[in-house]
Formats: structure tokens, sequence, C-alpha cells
């Protein structure tokens, strides 16, 4: 899709796993900033709510296609966004396990290795190969959750998940210790408990509580360089 705005002027965010959920509000919230979007969705659904978007806000919205878990698409996106510049790189999609309540000794092998393949491996793999497309002045951002806190974890309960973005949280501080001399900001972010396909209807918060606040906290970790676990009222979320 191409675009008649100077991108010099208008900052891009590259959102992967846009097409619904938390990824889609996010990408309506940064279009109401004036930023420009371009935004993945997997491909097998010819019309999703970024498609939608994309419609109403013409100039604004790139859609490109991504499923994080296959790396030849991976390495197709690099070379399709070679010679672009993007403010904020921010890897949203993600996954749970069926059931909720299945304990780590009961979780078949395929679904472990489901979940935590796109919640862990897949998005650090995403993050590898695009990270070069982020300028020094600009951040590298992961959709955590606070289910990936070890320290907050009183309760047990979606222990796949959790396990999954706590591991997710430590390639992310593996790959910051190996960008500790760049100027870069990077985010670990925890939206809330909120009500998408993935939260499920009984979340505490809705989208509209959640995702203009998250925005605000990306938006001003920009400029501050390192890694931060953060969640969607910018508050530090202990490890
Ligand atoms: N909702 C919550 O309460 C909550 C809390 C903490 C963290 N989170 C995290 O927030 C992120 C978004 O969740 P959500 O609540 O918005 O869930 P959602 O409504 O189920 O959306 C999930 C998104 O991830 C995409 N996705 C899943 N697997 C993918 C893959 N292999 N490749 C590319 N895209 C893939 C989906 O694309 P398709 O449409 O193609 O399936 C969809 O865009 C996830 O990382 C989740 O763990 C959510």
């Amino acid at each position: 899709m191409s675009s008649n705005r100077d991108s010099r002027a208008t900052p891009t965010i590259l959102i992967i796993g846009a097409s619904r959920g938390l990824g889609h509000a996010i990408a309506a919230e940064f279009l109401k900033k004036d930023w420009s979007v371009v935004g993945t969705v997997r491909g097998a659904k010819p019309q999703t709510k970024l498609h939608d978007l994309a419609e109403q806000h013409k100039d604004q919205v790139e859609i490109e296609i991504l499923d994080i878990n296959e790396q030849e698409q991976i390495a197709a996106l690099r070379n399709r966004l070679s010679g672009r510049r993007f403010e904020i790189l921010f890897v949203n999609a993600g996954t749970t396990t069926n059931n909720e309540h299945v304990k780590i000794g009961d979780v078949t092998t395929e679904e472990f290795m489901r979940v935590m393949i796109t919640n862990s491996l897949s998005p650090m793999r995403v993050v590898e190969a695009l990270q070069d497309l982020v300028p020094q002045t600009g951040m590298i951002g992961v959709m955590s959750s606070g289910q990936g806190s070890i320290t907050n974890n009183l309760t047990g309960m979606r222990e796949v998940y959790r396990g999954s973005k706590a591991a997710l949280n430590m390639f992310m501080r593996s790959f910051a210790t190996r960008q500790s001399n760049e100027k870069r900001a990077m985010v670990l972010m925890a939206p809330g408990w909120v009500r998408t396909d993935l939260g499920g209807p009984g979340a505490r918060l809705s989208i509209e509580e959640s995702v203009p606040n998250l925005v605000d906290v990306l938006l001003g970790k920009l400029g501050r360089p390192g890694l931060e676990y953060l969640d969607y009222l910018g508050r530090i979320v202990p490890w």
C-alpha cells in the first residue's frame, strides 16, 4: 500500500500481530496520535480489523503478512522492509493454552511447544531479525504479561503461559545486555488483564481502559535507554 505522506516527518510503528485484540487497538491509538502504522497479520483471513483500519486511514496504514513461527516468513519480511526506518518495533503477537487450568505436568508436549515457541522464541527471532530497522533514538518493545513476573506469582494458574512470558522476559534481558552500549529504549509491557479473545470476557479491564494508557507509557519510554518491564500505567513490574 503506498503512502502520500512524507515518511521523514511522520514517525512509524511496526506492530507484529495487529489483526485484532490489543495489537489492533494499539495500531488505532497510534493513528490517533498521527503516527503511521505498519501492522502484520497472519494472512489466513482476507479481512481483519486491521484491514478495516487501513480502509479508514489509507495514507497511514500498511499491512504486511507474518506468522512469527515461520522463520522464512520473518526473513522475507525483513527483506521487504529493507531501507525502512521504524521509531518503534512492537512485537505483540501471542497465544495461550486452550485450558488455563492445565498444570505443567499435564500439558501435552505439542501444546507446550506451541505456546513456548509462539510466546518466547518467535518474538525474539523477530526482534533479532528486525532490530536494525530501529534507529538509536527508537525503541524495541515486546508484549509480555504481568503473569510473566516470578516475584508476583503467588496464586499459580496459567502455568504454561506464565512460564512462556517469564522465558520471554529472560530472553529480552539477554538481548538487552548485548545492547548495553546503545541508546535505544527497550520495553517488556504488561497490559493488565484485558477483555480480548485471549483475556476472556471476565477480565478486569476493557481495551479502552488499557490501551490508551499503554500507548502513553510506550511514548514516555521513547528516549529512555535500556530495558524496563512496565505495566500499562507505567509502573515497574518486579521480575
Ligand atoms: N488480554 C490480556 O489480558 C493480556 C494480558 C497480558 C498479556 N497479553 C498479551 O498481549 C498480546 C495480545 O493478546 P490479545 O489479548 O490481544 O490476544 P488476541 O485477541 O487473542 O490476539 C492475539 C494476536 O496475536 C496474533 N498471533 C497469534 N499467534 C501468532 C503467530 N504465530 N504469528 C503472528 N501472529 C500471531 C493473532 O493473530 P491472528 O488473528 O492471526 O490469530 C492476534 O493478532 C499477547 O502477547 C498476549 O499474551 C494479553
